[in-house]
């Protein structure tokens, strides 16, 4: 049988009633965080050179990206480039380098148009001239928007992250500004680049890898893993809108104990535990 095909109107028809049951059935994350991973064993299984899985790999951000401003996401911070990445053949970073420049300078005007405003994390001055030219730019141009915040992960490392808020709060220290007893989890978190952005709620991983790869280490900490087995090229907002039905079904505890789950509900005394 054929598959039925729909048009483009009628796409986006049916793509509005599966975010509205979204909505209806639960929560939407504030901040969802991606490992956008897979592009090159996408490209390789087609037979072409791992360039072409992150030219593909595009088309994904940019469906997610809408997809996410669509439904009310606030936050969508993209693993684009970590700092292991630098560690690749040269041919290969080059090639990233380029794509990148090039998306920001093709998108920065739908961004705009979206409500959606650009930010980056991550050693961004390690970047070529010509893309740190294009992210100013985008970003720039961006600036008054408030909708979707789209955060880029660039040169990024969890660690780097971590070690940076360190020398901030030792120097701080230091100057007096802070005694060491002072420091609790929200002086680390306020240190970190992602300060001013909230901890994600649910962390999404393509390809089937079980790692967090260095990414957020500190702000995972309650995040709610997805892993899928789809390569980043074919992962599109009906892959996305499983990920959050997913996290719509978990029992977020944070240590705790579920409301339904009390004590008393369990009906036994210290006593009885103790005895
Ligand atoms: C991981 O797949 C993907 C990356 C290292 C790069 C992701 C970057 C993009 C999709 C381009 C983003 C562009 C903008 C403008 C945000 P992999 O190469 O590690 O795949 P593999 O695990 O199959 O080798």
């Amino acid at each position: 049988m054929k598959p039925i095909s729909l048009t483009n109107k009628e796409q986006a028809t049916a793509d509005k009633e599966l975010q509205a049951d979204l909505a209806d059935q639960g929560e939407i994350p504030d901040h969802i965080a991606i490992i956008m991973d897979g592009n090159g064993r996408w490209a390789q299984n087609r037979g072409n050179l791992r360039a072409y899985g992150h030219k593909a790999g595009v088309n994904s951000v940019r469906d997610i990206t809408e997809a996410c401003a669509q439904i009310g996401v606030k936050y969508l911070t993209l693993y684009a480039f970590s700092t292991e990445n630098w560690g690749r053949p040269k041919i290969e970073v080059n090639a990233l380098m380029h794509l990148m420049a090039r998306s920001l300078r093709k998108e920065a005007q739908n961004l705009k148009e979206n409500n959606i405003k650009l930010q980056t994390i991550g050693q961004v001055d390690r970047f070529p001239k010509k893309c740190q030219r294009e992210l100013r730019e985008a970003i720039l141009c961006t600036k008054e928007n408030d909708g979707l915040h789209l955060c880029l992960a660039l040169s990024y490392s969890g660690r780097w992250d971590i070690t940076e808020a360190v020398k901030k709060i030792s120097q701080r220290v230091k100057e007096g500004d802070i005694e060491p007893d002072e420091i609790d989890d929200e002086t680390i978190s306020a240190h970190l680049s992602t300060a001013r952005i909230p901890d994600p709620e649910l962390i999404i991983r393509t390809s089937g890898e079980y790692r967090l790869s260095n990414f957020l280490l500190w702000q995972l900490a309650y995040s709610e893993l997805y892993i899928t087995e789809t390569y980043w090229p074919d992962f599109r907002r009906n892959e996305l809108y499983k990920a959050i039905q997913s996290f719509q079904e978990r029992d977020r505890r944070f240590g705790e104990i579920s409301e339904n789950n009390t004590k008393e509900s369990m009906n036994l005394s210290v006593q009885e535990l103790t005895s």
